[in-house]
């Protein structure tokens, strides 16, 4: 099973996260503020989707997320990062590096996707690309039983 939990204020990540829960039938989708943290080991797969605030920041729900998954045992997670942001920032969506170096050190991060605000169809290639990479490394990890 898939855990995709999110933040949006204004609806461009939240589009996001549907299009790939839609791409993914067997995950679930939870905004960051009801989702418990403490279950997610149990999944073998976390997507984490955030948009940026500040300056490259991660938004204060985000923030929070980010302390409680640092204290979970994600060693045989599979986990990817997508988020929305505005290049005309300096760090465009600075708040996927945050979430991409934790995980990459902590789990076993597949792929990683920034999407400028809301996603246009051209960016749907994308989106289909991110969904199936971080399929195959799901698939990877499962254990083979040959007889
Ligand atoms: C105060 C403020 C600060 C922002 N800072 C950044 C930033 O540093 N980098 C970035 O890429 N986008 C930044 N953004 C743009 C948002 O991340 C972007 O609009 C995003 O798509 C919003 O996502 P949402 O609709 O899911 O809330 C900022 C937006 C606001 C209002």
């Amino acid at each position: 099973m898939i855990a995709i939990v999110y933040h949006s204020a204004g609806g461009n990540t939240k589009a996001i996260a549907e299009a790939i829960a839609s791409i993914l039938p067997d995950s679930q989708l939870y905004r960051v503020s009801e989702v418990d943290s403490s279950a997610l080991s149990a999944f073998d797969g976390l997507i984490v989707g955030t948009y940026t605030w500040g300056n490259g920041e991660l938004p204060a729900k985000m923030a929070a997320f980010y302390r409680e998954l640092e204290t979970l045992d994600l060693t045989q997670t599979v986990t990817a990062v997508f988020g929305t942001g505005e290049t005309n920032y300096q760090h465009f969506c600075g708040a996927v590096d945050i979430f991409r170096d934790m995980l990459f050190a902590k789990s076993r991060l597949a792929v990683t996707l920034k999407i400028e605000q809301m996603y246009q169809e051209t960016d749907y290639v994308k989106i289909n690309r991110f969904a199936s990479l971080f399929r195959a490394k799901l698939s990877n990890s499962q254990e083979h039983t040959l007889s």
